[in-house]
């Protein structure tokens, strides 16, 4: 039978990648999905402002999966600033496309990740809202257009 889905979605889901915890994390992002209930944890290992380490532990589908694998993987050994500009949509055209209503389970990738350094910053004592925005920790389905 053919899948609807990429050979890497395929990939990122059957063999993720950077799944787990940082027992040393300096920044923990958790956040759910309110279309499906799903809930997402990243956890982040930054120093001079470099995302060094970083894992994801997640209750949520195989999409949700794949699009955390791969965010990972384009967050890792990158500066805030950068990982700060990572869409959904990236991730999504990474893993070269997503079903349509698959889409909203990719959100949940770039808000924990956002959700994760804002609890760096927060760590810091330093307002996030400047470099994050507002957070919203779930997701209707409506943010998953541009930003
Ligand atoms: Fe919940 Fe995909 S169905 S994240």
């Amino acid at each position: 039978m053919a899948s609807v889905y990429s050979e890497k979605v395929m990939d990122h889901f059957t063999n993720p990648r950077n799944v787990g915890e940082i027992a040393d994390a300096n920044g923990v992002g958790e956040v759910g999905n309110a279309v499906c209930g799903d809930i997402m944890k990243m956890y982040i290992k930054v120093e001079n402002d470099v995302i060094v380490d970083v894992k994801f532990k997640t209750f949520g589908c195989g999409s949700a999966i794949a699009t955390s694998s791969m965010a990972t993987e384009l967050i890792k050994g990158k500066p805030l600033s950068e990982a700060l500009k990572l869409t959904n949509k990236a991730v999504v055209e990474a893993l070269d496309g997503l079903p349509a209503h698959k889409i909203h389970c990719s959100v949940l990738a770039e808000q924990a990740i956002k959700a994760a350094i804002a609890d760096y910053y927060t760590r810091l004592g330093i307002d996030p809202t400047p470099f994050v925005g507002e957070l919203h920790d779930s997701c209707d389905g409506g943010c998953c257009h541009e930003h």
